[in-house]
């Protein structure tokens, strides 16, 4: 018996879609990827990266983890976003979080989760660093909302002061960070306005501008 069976179901009458329209399409996809994109964003089910963004397969390099973050020790997201920055030569990194991100949520709390607590802890430095901003906010799921979006915003900066991403700019690669968030209860995706395309917007002990050090 195949084990989840309307899996292979559903996937077998996709691929046969997609061949009725473009008989070509794997045997073209299969040669070569060319995306424009990496999307960075949240490992939530309700968060389907090339879905929202109507994309077919091969046009967005995807990375998702627990509340979309950019953590500049953990090798798995670096990689991914070495591969798309210098091999792929993707023009843009897309952040995008999502309003009701569990993860978020759990940063906000002061119960004990286990091991992701240390993941989390990085949301919960985000929390500390705009603690004035979000403790005046009485509703709770305004606030955590908010948080959805500072942490967005603190990704950017951490994406932009990557060596991967200092690099490509010292080289004149264009390349362009952007933050976004999606909405769960709409479907919107809603641009946070915090685009970045240079390292002007990084403070400056992030710059890496000269391989001479100076
Ligand atoms: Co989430």
């Amino acid at each position: 018996m195949k084990k989840l069976g309307r899996l292979f179901e559903n996937n077998r009458r996709w691929a046969e879609g997609v061949r009725a329209q473009d008989a070509e399409f794997f045997a073209k996809l299969s040669r070569q990827q060319a995306p424009d994109y990496l999307w960075i964003g949240c490992a939530d089910s309700r968060v389907p990266a090339t879905e929202i963004c109507g994309l077919r397969p091969g046009e967005m390099f995807v990375h998702r983890n627990v509340a979309n973050l950019v953590v500049h020790s953990d090798f798995n997201c670096l990689s991914v976003l070495q591969y798309a920055v210098e091999v792929l030569q993707v023009e843009h990194v897309i952040v995008c979080g999502h309003y009701g991100c569990g993860g978020v949520r759990a940063a906000m709390e002061s119960k004990p989760h286990g091991l992701i607590d240390n993941w989390l802890r990085h949301i919960k430095d985000v929390y500390d660093w705009h603690r004035e901003e979000l403790d005046a906010i009485a509703d709770p799921d305004a606030r955590a909302d908010r948080l959805c979006e500072l942490n967005v915003q603190s990704q950017i900066l951490n994406l932009g002061a990557t060596t991967i991403v200092q690099d490509a700019w010292r080289r004149g690669q264009p390349l362009t960070i952007h933050g976004w968030i999606y909405g769960l209860g709409d479907g919107q995706l809603k641009d946070l306005d915090l685009c970045i395309s240079d390292d002007e917007a990084l403070p400056a002990v992030y710059r890496m501008r000269s391989s001479s050090g100076v």
